[in-house]
């Protein structure tokens, strides 16, 4: 029997034991012998459950009892998450998490605490909900250089933009939504203010491109400054407006953004709706592939966890060790001098004199006249940096929204 132990029973910590539950009989023969929780922790008692027993608010109870090789955190935050998953792998326990700001931030630290201490190290669900795409990215698609990610990697902004634009439902009731079906964040500002995607951005580069991106070299921008008026305009260009994370590989190192940017319909992005996350990988090989489905939820989530339990369970003492180095602070580069074109909204009531102002500076520039009381514009691919140069040499032209369009 292999005993294992939960932190956290909140959405995905209460899904992990569920799963383990209705799945025994085939989790069993998978592993060769029964998964067992033995002990969750959490402050809050749950006197109504069948496994009311097994809970403790104590650590200890847990990272000292040498029954319990595997310990799958559900806690979410930096601390006491990174404490615990450090304890519990010193201790010679294998740590499961679906904890994407604790990997974001120290998955080089502790997949090499890992790999000291011969245990596993594993995040499936961290980045995509119930998506295989860690596994995928480094073992089905090992043979390749992977060129660039991008993907919709956060399932509330996703849910949320979608039935803002098919129901026009207003910003707030599309979070409440959201919180209230369990996908959002314990405080969803990490969801609209990209911080999730941002996270998850960050592992699958650290893991494509073999040395850690840490989040706060990250740009990155969330959905709450987007209006319907965006909308409209996208629409109007055949675009829709996905919260996107992206990284690309170049010879002087990595770009890595998170941002609101349009997407062309005819990109396999831009049909991805709902809490539907989609990851496009592009390996220098395979081509294109994608990876899509559930985001987020319970059991979504939690089947990715329990996946890794099993690999756990079936690997002690041989684990899969997958790892990235530690990087150098020069290893992601300046977002500002990555190339996008640019949809710009800029209020007038002097459409003509402004556009001549602007194809005097910018040269190359497409108008889009999608609303009154306002010029909108495309620039062919620009920086951000060259962007800024040329509109602060036209200060009638101050823009009230601009947005990168995606290559994809
Ligand atoms: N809040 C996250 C999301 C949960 O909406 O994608 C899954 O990581």
């Amino acid at each position: 029997m292999i005993s294992i132990a939960v932190l956290g029973h909140g959405v995905v910590g209460s899904g992990v034991a569920e799963v383990l539950t209705i799945n025994q009989g085939s989790i069993t023969e998978k592993v060769g012998q029964p998964v067992v929780v033995k002990r969750i922790l959490d402050l809050r008692s749950f006197p109504q459950l069948p496994y009311a027993d097994k809970f403790t608010t104590n650590f200890d109870d847990i990272v000292n009892d040498t029954e319990i090789s595997i310990v799958v955190e559900t806690m979410g935050g930096l601390h006491p998450a990174y404490d615990y998953a450090k304890a519990a792998l010193s201790a010679g326990k294998s740590v499961v998490t679906s904890n994407k700001e604790l990997v974001a931030a120290k998955g080089d630290e502790l997949l090499a605490l890992a790999q000291a201490n011969n245990v596993s190290f594993l995040f499936e669900a961290s980045v995509g909900g119930g998506i295989p795409i860690i596994r995928p990215l480094w073992q089905c698609l090992a043979a390749n250089e992977v060129e660039g990610i991008a993907g919709i990697l956060n399932g509330t902004t996703n849910f949320m933009l979608t039935h803002m634009v098919q129901d026009g439902m207003s910003f707030e009731d599309a979070l409440a939504l959201a919180q209230q079906l369990g996908y959002a964040e314990r405080n969803p500002a990490a969801d609209v203010e990209g911080m999730d995607a941002c996270r998850k951005i960050c592992i699958l580069a650290s893991l494509a491109f073999g040395k850690h991106v840490y989040p706060d070299q990250v740009h990155t921008e969330g959905i709450t400054h987007l209006t319907a008026a965006d909308v409209r305009c996208a629409e109007q260009l055949g675009c829709v407006i996905k919260l996107i994370g992206k990284a690309r590989r170049t010879e002087d190192g990595v770009y890595c953004l998170v941002a609101p940017m349009l997407v062309p319909k005819d990109s396999i992005l831009s049909g991805v709706n709902d809490v539907f996350n989609a990851i496009l990988v592009q390996g220098n090989a395979v081509g294109d592939v994608v990876f899509y489905g559930k985001g987020a939820g319970k059991l979504p989530t939690a089947s990715a966890v329990v996946a890794d339990v099993i690999d756990a369970a079936k690997h002690q003492g041989a684990p899969h060790c997958l790892s990235w180095e530690p990087a150098a602070p020069n290893h992601v580069l300046n977002s500002t001098d990555e190339a996008f074109s640019f949809l710009i909204r800029f209020e007038t009531t002097e459409r003509e004199a402004l556009s001549a102002r602007l194809v005097e500076s910018f040269g190359d520039i497409t108008v889009v006249n999608c609303l009154e009381n306002e010029l909108v514009v495309v620039t062919s691919p620009l920086s951000e940096k060259e962007l800024s140069r040329r509109l602060s040499a036209l200060p009638e032209a101050a823009p009230i929204s601009c947005l990168r369009i995606a290559s994809l």
